[in-house]
């Protein structure tokens, strides 16, 4: 098949340049694009590096056939070669490289940790990549070696700082900069050194991306450990609106890491470098030529041959073949973690590839730890912006694996449900005694409508006031939320679902919802076939409700008993296969059960009614909140503007909010209001209420309706 030449980019339109947006996320790993005026590039992505003296695979190459939409070079390497020097500032830097995309370009801060000082002032390096045409050059960072004391990695901090506010100053309106993070290992300092430079402006720009500088030692010793602890350090003081670069770091083995902590951009010579030595890159390692026999792996540039006929060819020919295979091997390793992104996945492959090597192994495991119980300062305040930034619901399985409680998006599940489930308040005979047993189903898989229903219902028919719980692999559960994921959606063998608690085990689950003092009652359910009694109508009827009323507490933060109000002489209609799908109050739609994940779909009637409960004013950055569990269907609050816009359906974007409630989860419902607090439509939000209040481009809320009238 004969493919067209890849067109040239097209720039970004004037107001956007040096804008990031974000298009999709998975707690802190994101989709996105950033504006240049070479291209909108797609992140995470990697820079290759280009050794303007060593060009082991063309730039043009590198756009056409490798998909690659940005590289980065060294200004300070070309600054010093005279004919190199004159040819980008006559013809500028695209010219010279022959490369249409984005080009980003260092200083001489890497040159200077590994040969010393460096020549040029950090005015002039900045200077000159702006008259070559660079889209984002870099400043004169100061190196801050891990090795160094803490006096002199402070000085580094400072200096860097010190030197960003006329870096910005020379760059000028066009040439968007980099504004390098230092510190070493220590917490404090990268947190000190990203409130400097996220802060740091000059006629009123500020850094377009931020790198964590410093890093490459860290790497070449896998310290991965402190690696990650400065990654979560800084994240939790950067401008929440800028990409985040991980300096030097290209191995595909710390991409899905990395990405699920939020790094947006990397780059790296490690694949023209590998190859050089007879290295080959594989997702989980790095392999020497002269072990292989047969290949392990595939890629196009390898395809029929052996490393034999590799290992014959003369070095320049080899190291052209072996850096193809590898910069093919880091394109898809990232395609692979954007496609994991975009199904919720990120975790997963860090899980998965952590058993890759022992390093990184022993970060992972110190991630779960902090995840478990998150420190006291930046790194657990990023950990725990990481879980509330998961969306707690998923289409699809949950393979069970033993780590699947540290997944972020597990543990927020877990979080909301201790934080914000209730008993029930009043049971299907209408009493409204405290519960006085617990019915506990055990030893079947999903689903348990299926499986259990009749015998819950008989039990509560003949117990009215009953609580009733499911044992499952990751704990135990409310009959209520017996569809949500990821319960109702674990993968595994048969024999996970086998009654495997004793009394203790029971007493201790039973204990984490408060309900241990009362008596038991166990149930294996048998066979599901069978059925009910005409008079156990009432008690479905009163199940259905609980279930809503429970999601509408956990998932929408909406206290129980106006979630009682809200489904007050509910209704509803049922599936096929007699699952509720529409649930109506006093004759009016309010919202539709999801069967996919078992989340809910409010309609705009159910989001009038949820905005009316609100009494407080609607939310305003910068102003505090109160902390109660549940403060209501989270919302955002737009500029009269958009209103007419959003109010017809249109999505939110940034730079058109006002405010936004702290507890606003992105991928579970949220109502989008004006300054007086009334409904301007309903939709599902994709970033946090942290970059609502920053990002200044993309769709903050996906709009589900507006509550105008087409017409008005
Ligand atoms: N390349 C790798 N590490 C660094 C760093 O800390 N600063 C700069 N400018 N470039 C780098």
């Amino acid at each position: 098949m004969a493919m067209a030449a890849r067109p040239d980019p097209e720039g970004c339109r004037e107001q956007d340049l040096g804008l990031f947006e974000i298009i999709q996320r998975d707690g802190l790993a994101r989709i996105g694009r950033f504006h240049t005026n070479h291209g909108v590039i797609t992140t995470p992505m990697l820079l290759p590096v280009i050794n303007p003296n060593l060009r082991t695979i063309e730039p043009r190459e590198m756009w056409e056939s490798y998909g690659v939409d940005a590289l980065i070079t060294n200004s300070y390497v070309i600054w010093k070669h005279d004919e190199l020097r004159s040819e980008a500032l006559s013809k500028g830097i695209h010219s010279l490289l022959d490369f249409p995309g984005a080009i980003v370009t260092d200083s001489g801060t890497f040159q200077s940790y590994v040969y010393g000082d460096v020549e040029v002032s950090p005015e002039e390096i900045v200077s000159f990549q702006r008259d070559m045409g660079v889209d984002l050059g870099t400043m004169l960072d100061v190196f801050g070696r891990p090795d160094m004391t803490r006096d002199e990695l402070e000085g580094a901090v400072t200096e860097t700082a010190n030197r960003s506010v006329p870096s910005l100053s020379v760059a000028g309106p066009d040439l968007l900069l980099n504004g390098p993070i230092q510190g070493g290992t220590h917490s404090d300092l990268r947190v000190q050194s990203s409130l400097l430079m996220g802060s740091s402006e000059s006629n009123g720009r500020g850094f377009a991306v931020h790198p964590i500088g410093g890093i490459v030692p860290l790497m070449e010793q896998q310290r991965y450990k402190e690696l990650f602890e400065i990654l979560l350090s800084s994240k939790s003081s950067l401008p929440p609106e800028r990409p985040v670069h991980f300096f030097g770091c290209g191995h595909p083995l710390l991409f899905p890491m990395a990405i699920a902590l939020g790094v947006d951009l990397f780059d790296s010579a490690a694949y023209a470098i590998f190859a050089r030595d007879d290295r080959i890159l594989t997702p989980d390692g790095t392999l020497k030529l002269d072990d292989l026999k047969e290949w392990p792996f595939q890629s196009s540039a390898l395809f029929g041959t052996t490393p034999q006929m590799i290992k014959d060819l003369d070095a320049e020919d080899r190291s052209r073949v072996l850096a193809r295979h590898n910069l093919e091997v880091t394109q898809s390793e990232l395609a692979r973690c954007r496609e994991a992104i975009r199904n919720g996945t990120i975790w997963q492959l860090a899980e998965h590839r952590s058993h890759a090597s022992p390093h990184l192994r022993e970060a992972f495991v110190w991630l779960q730890e902090q995840l478990d119980e998150p420190d006291d300062g930046p790194v657990g305040e990023s950990v725990l912006s990481m879980i509330a930034s998961s969306n707690p619901l998923r289409e699809g399985g949950e393979s069970l694996g033993e780590e699947i409680e540290y997944r972020p998006h597990i543990l927020h599940i877990q979080a909301l449900l201790a934080m914000r489930w209730r008993v029930p308040g009043s049971w299907w005979d209408s009493s409204t005694d405290p519960p006085d047993g617990v019915l506990l189903i055990e030893g079947a898989p999903p689903p348990w409508r299926n499986s259990a229903l009749a015998s819950v219902v008989m039990h509560l028919i003949e117990n009215p006031r009953t609580v009733v719980m499911i044992a499952t692999p990751i704990g135990i559960l409310p009959f209520s939320l017996e569809d949500l994921s990821p319960w109702c959606h674990l993968i595994g063998p048969d024999g996970i679902w086998d009654p495997v608690l004793d009394d203790q085990e029971v007493t201790e689950l039973l204990e984490e919802f408060g309900l241990a003092d009362l008596p038991v009652t166990r149930l294996v359910p048998r066979d599901g076939t069978e059925t009910y009694p005409e008079n156990g109508r009432d008690v479905r009827g009163w199940l259905d409700r609980c279930s809503v009323v429970d999601k509408l507490s956990i998932l929408c933060s909406i206290h129980p008993l106006d979630a009682c109000k809200l489904t007050d002489e509910m209704t509803s209609r049922r599936s096929r296969t007699d699952r509720v799908i529409n649930v109506s109050s006093q004759g009016e739609h309010i919202l539709s059960p999801r069967l996919t994940d078992g989340g809910i779909s409010l309609t705009i009637q159910g989001a009038n009614a949820a905005n009316e409960m609100h009494n407080s004013k609607p939310p305003e950055f910068g102003t505090g909140e109160g902390d109660s569990e549940f403060p209501g269907l989270p919302r955002v609050c737009i500029i009269d503007d958009a209103v007419p816009f959003v109010g017809k359906g249109r999505n939110v974007m940034h730079g058109y909010i006002s405010g936004a409630d702290s507890h606003l989860i992105p991928g579970q419902p949220c109502i989008v209001v004006d300054s007086k607090g009334d409904l301007v439509a309903h939709g599902t939000p994709i970033t946090t209420h942290l970059e609502m209040a920053h990002m200044r481009k993309g769709v903050a809320v996906k709009v589900r309706a507006g509550a105008m009238k087409p017409d008005e």
